[in-house]
């Protein structure tokens, strides 16, 4: 047997485990799925775990995370972490050119442009190579100790690659949540009824200020630099420009965006900006502007400060996607399915580069855990083409005279009953056939190829139909004549008459395709069939409970009740009945008298292998005939059937006195009733 020493196969792990890092986040080039990384990770901690003399400080086992803290002690920053004027027109832009040259007396200077992460601020410090200390930006000053959560981010390095940096170097950027994980982390907020995070920045404050790492470990941060902080050179030389340091930063293994570029002049920093505004909606992490910073770090120097940003820099912001506005008042609107999706409108505000008076609210439960009103202030989110948001209302600023949000008791548009299932978010009209809001719809179902088949009259057509107000409920289309259907467009005599005769034809069908065309929410093809098998007529299914609909095979308390209340609306039972009138009609399904069935009475059971029919085969056709099929022989059996090998049952049958059938003696028992 070969022995592995743990200690080589440790430094193998750590190894791997840190390039497969490095060419996930720096690289951008993955090369192991997340399995191969979570497997040897496991590895890593089983040795680290029996070996614990082995581990070390950079080991990328801390990335799960450690013991829960207490509080976070403060860090007073070894130089003040800044923040950055803003521009939000090219005006703006032009002129920090042409401050920065008057100041620094240069020109043709090159800038270097960065996407503006939305994300928070923090600062790492490597001594010798190893991340020894990380801090959030806090006012700037005094920042938070944050070393142990900052280590549990698989895109910062614990260990800077190569030996040609710094002794000791700060390295500053910005740690953020990808769109996927902001978006996973909320979906599971919300499955579990817990409250969902605003937006990828406050995700990403909110897991990185968490005393247990292990928590901060599981949120799938991700990280940037876009500077250095104080550096102890030893005899590292530092590029004497920005974009070069970034680069020195990406060779020591530190993730530098892919977006970062030097640029020329003006002209180009408001390029820069158009094109990075254009792909931000592809881009897999929010911004909010770009940074232009000029490059030269003589250049900086020169520049200096105002206040707590530098001169030599500039957030060319995007325009706002968050802004405050009035919500005058509520309307329900009524989708194609009957969903009923309460709509706040506003006070109209220019935000995100468009002016906005509407805003989705959702659904009931959205408006509750917003406790908005009516005439409150509340912020609007717009982001990229996602219809905007209701992110709050302002308690602090609510008026006296505010009403709340009352959600109608019956759809708006057609004035049906309005259900809302236990489980589920989201309430409907429940008027189908009538709603006008969903007429398009019911009457393509009703038409389609499973249900009436109505051949000519494609989806198309439907919405000419309704839109020149010739039809409004499926029965409709049966009182269509040559003279209405010729007023249309792209009508001639020949398609006007073959659709009269399709709708004629279709007039004859069966009640299974008829409940079916009905377009009962979850009522397909199978249920229909189950339906019209159980009941026969269409009068006994709509006289039956909900609990008498549950009998048939298929059909749960929900499809029940979804039967249940469509066939109480008046409004559809006079499209029923009117499609009655218009003669549709289906051949009677033959009450069967089960009394009457042959084997009536009787109590079978089967045993051993059955070649030809197999059990199940041979268990339907003799129910079928009117016998119990049961699982045990007793006394009260009237026959067993014994196919081969039977074992068992066959001898107790036989003790019984009871009656047996082997699988020839079945067969032909069975072939007097075909
Ligand atoms: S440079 C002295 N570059 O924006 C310059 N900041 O509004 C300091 N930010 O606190 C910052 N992306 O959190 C810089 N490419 C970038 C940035 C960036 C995002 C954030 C950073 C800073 C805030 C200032």
């Amino acid at each position: 047997m070969s022995t592995v020493n743990p200690r080589q196969r440790l430094d193998v792990l750590c190894q791997l485990l840190n390039d497969y890092n490095h060419q996930y986040y720096v690289l951008d080039n993955p090369t192991v799925p997340d399995v191969e990384y979570d497997r040897l990770m496991r590895e890593l901690q089983s040795i680290e775990h029996d070996n614990p003399e082995l581990k070390v400080a950079t080991s990328p086992s801390q990335r799960v995370g450690g013991e829960a803290l207490a509080s976070f002690s403060q860090i007073t920053h070894l130089k003040p972490m800044l923040s950055l004027d803003n521009a939000f027109s090219d005006d703006e832009m032009q002129n920090f050119v042409r401050r920065l040259e008057e100041r620094t007396g240069r020109s043709n200077d090159v800038f270097c442009c960065e996407p503006k992460l939305d994300g928070l601020a923090v600062s790492l410090l490597y001594v010798d190579g190893v991340l020894t200390r990380a801090a959030t930006r806090g006012d700037g000053l005094v920042g938070e100790d944050i070393t142990q959560n900052v280590k549990t981010i698989k895109a910062i390095p614990l260990q800077l690659r190569g030996d040609d940096f710094p002794q000791r170097i700060e390295i500053r950027g910005e740690v953020f949540m990808p769109f996927a994980a902001f978006n996973g982390i909320n979906e599971r907020a919300i499955a579990h009824g817990e409250k969902a995070f605003a937006n990828p920045r406050n995700a990403a404050a909110g897991s990185l200020r968490q005393l247990d790492s292990k928590i901060t470990a599981s949120r799938g941060l991700s990280f940037y630099a876009y500077s250095t902080g104080v550096v102890e050179l030893e005899n590292t030389p530092m590029s004497d420009h920005h974009y070069g340091q970034l680069q020195q930063l990406k060779g020591w293994g530190v993730p530098v965006s892919p977006e970062v570029k030097q640029v020329k002049n003006l002209a180009d920093m408001i390029a820069y900006y158009q094109d990075i505004l254009n792909r931000r909606s592809e881009l897999a992490y929010e911004i909010d502007g770009v940074v232009n910073k000029l490059d030269s770090i003589q250049g900086q120097d020169k520049a200096g400060f105002v206040a707590k940003a530098p001169r030599w820099a500039i957030a060319y912001k995007f325009p706002a996607q968050e802004e405050m506005t009035t919500l005058l008042d509520v309307d329900f609107q009524v989708g194609r399915t009957g969903s009923i999706t309460p709509v706040a409108r506003l006070e109209p505000v220019f935000v995100g580069g468009v002016t906005v008076s509407n805003a989705t609210l959702h659904n009931k439960d959205e408006i509750e855990r917003l406790g908005v009103k009516i005439g409150d202030k509340v912020i609007i989110r717009r982001a990229g083409d996602v219809i905007p948001q209701i992110v709050s209302a302002v308690v602090a600023q609510r008026p006296n005279d505010t009403r709340d949000i009352e959600f109608p008791s019956t759809c708006p548009e057609c004035d049906s009953a309005i259900e809302r299932l236990e489980g589920e978010a989201v309430a409907r009209c429940i008027g189908g056939l009538v709603c006008g809001a969903q007429r398009k719809e019911a009457i393509k179902h009703f038409s389609s190829r499973k249900a009436f088949d109505i051949d000519g009259l494609g989806d198309k057509l439907v919405e000419q139909l309704v839109d020149e107000d010739m039809i409004n409920t499926p029965s409709d289309l049966f009182s269509l004549t040559q003279e209405h259907l010729l007023t249309l467009e792209r009508m001639g005599e020949k398609k006007a008459q073959k659709l009269l005769s399709a709708l004629e034809a279709s007039k004859s069908t069966t009640l299974a395709k008829f409940i079916y065309s009905l377009g009962i929410r979850e009522v397909g093809e199978a249920t229909a069939s189950n339906l019209a098998q159980f009941f026969k007529t269409l009068d006994k299914i709509k006289a039956a409970s909900v609990s008498r609909l549950t009998d048939v095979d298929d059909v749960g308390e929900i499809v029940a009740k979804h039967l249940y209340y469509f066939l109480k609306q008046p409004h559809n039972l006079a499209v029923i009945n009117s499609l009655i009138e218009a003669g549709i009609h289906w051949s009677v399904i033959e009450e069967k008298d089960a009394s009457a069935l042959p084997l009536v009475g009787q109590t079978w059971v089967i045993t051993g292998t059955l070649h030809t029919m197999g059990r199940s085969e041979a268990k339907e056709k003799i129910s079928a005939l009117g016998a119990k099929v049961a699982g045990s022989v007793s006394a009260k059996t009237t026959m067993l059937v014994a196919g081969e090998k039977a074992g068992s049952k066959l001898t107790k049958a036989t003790e019984l006195g009871v009656k047996t059938l082997d699988e020839d003696g079945l067969i032909s028992f069975l072939a007097q009733f075909e």
